[in-house]
């Protein structure tokens, strides 16, 4: 860690977890020189879905919920960055407080509930950036009161595909109640297809990624590979924060009701991308997300089945320099086993993760 990210580290953990990330997302909107330098390097581009990306770190979904800096994180040196998720109607979330940072396990549990501004706020901004270059995913989502989810998705879809390099249909957030119902193989089945047939309405073939729960049995994981394959979906984002409490270190916050994320997710997280990709095949891609916090969790997630990989708590207690250490990182160790693409790697500890008990 830069003594830059410890200070800010510093200046931030003296915030509640709130409003340290709205102060976060100011900076990057002033632009104030927060990151580091990443390099470009050929090895570690990868095309993925028919979009080339110039490294495979992007920034997960929910840190810039409303689509205000996203030029601004691919500047600190990701490779893409998820912007969302975004419900057609803005809404307020739960009450707060509604983040809270366990720091003896590296973990956040939050509960915020889809606040966002709405689809209206963030297609404007995201129209503002037309043209230029750079991987932006919109994930969308359903409004907490929506009479028709299904429904939710689709707008989203039909109003973002010409602002996204991809979109992801995001029904894993443990905070919406009832949300995680339609992972389940009928609901699936009914939203994918209305998904699918809302992209071909719009006449663009952008990518669609469904983002899944950590909290899913073997049969569960099954049908849902099944109802992506049949709706030829691109890929699968692996994986969204987890209801369960893996043994924590931490004394305060434990008991908090929400998703987890950070540190103590990774082994979960990378042992349910494992069995998906098994059930998904070599072809269709797989985002690895769920604790990736420097450059070898980042590797190993590839190692496990992974295309891309995302972070979002890692940032928290690392600051924003991390990105750009990571793919530093992943460079030096392309070069240093003499890799011509870092996709070499993937699958080489496929069998081992998905072997790992759930
Ligand atoms: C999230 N995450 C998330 N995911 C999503 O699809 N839509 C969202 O709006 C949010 N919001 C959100 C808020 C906060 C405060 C956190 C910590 C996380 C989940 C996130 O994208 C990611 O899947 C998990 O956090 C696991 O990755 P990390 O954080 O362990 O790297």
């Amino acid at each position: 860690m830069s003594a830059l990210d410890r200070l800010g580290r510093h200046v931030l953990f003296s915030f509640d977890p709130e409003a340290a990330h709205g102060l976060s997302i100011k900076a990057l909107r002033c632009g104030l020189p927060v990151g580091g330098r990443a390099p470009h390097d050929t090895r570690l581009q990868v095309r993925v879905a028919g979009l080339d990306f110039p490294n495979p770190l992007g920034m997960a979904a929910g840190y810039d919920k409303n689509a205000e800096v996203p030029d601004a994180l691919l500047g600190l040196g990701f490779g893409f960055a998820e912007v969302g998720t975004v419900t057609p109607l803005a809404q307020s979330g739960n009450p707060k407080p509604r983040i809270f940072r366990l720091v003896e396990d590296d973990a956040v549990i939050n509960r915020l509930g889809f606040n966002n501004e709405g689809h209206d706020a963030a297609e404007r901004r995201l129209a503002a950036r037309a043209g230029r270059p750079g991987i932006v995913g919109v994930n969308v989502g359903a409004n907490k009161d929506s009479t028709d989810r299904v429904a939710d998705y689709a707008i989203g879809v039909k109003r973002f595909a010409r602002h996204a390099s991809y979109l992801t249909v995001n029904i894993s957030s443990p905070n919406t109640p009832g949300l995680r119902n339609m992972q389940a193989r009928e609901q699936l089945a009914e939203l994918l297809a209305a998904v699918v047939a809302a992209r071909a309405e719009t006449g663009l073939t952008v990518p669609i990624f469904l983002k899944i729960a950590p909290d899913l049995h073997e049969a569960e994981l099954e049908d849902i590979a099944a109802v992506v394959t049949e709706n030829t979906l691109e890929g699968v984002i692996v994986s969204n924060t987890t209801i369960t409490r893996p043994s924590l270190s931490s004394r305060a916050h434990t008991g908090e009701t929400g998703g987890l994320s950070g540190k103590p997710l990774f082994a979960r997280s990378t042992a349910v991308l494992a069995r998906m990709r098994k059930l998904l095949g070599p072809k269709r891609a797989i985002i690895g997300v769920g604790g990736v916090d420097s450059t070898e969790t980042a590797l190993e997630k590839i190692r496990a089945g992974a295309d891309l990989v995302q972070l979002y708590t890692g940032m928290i207690y690392a600051g924003p320099s991390l990105p750009a250490r990571i793919v530093r990182g992943m460079s030096d160790f392309a070069q240093r086993e003499g890799l011509k693409s870092i996709a070499e790697l993937r699958d080489s500890r496929l069998d081992q993760w998905a072997a790992t008990p759930l």
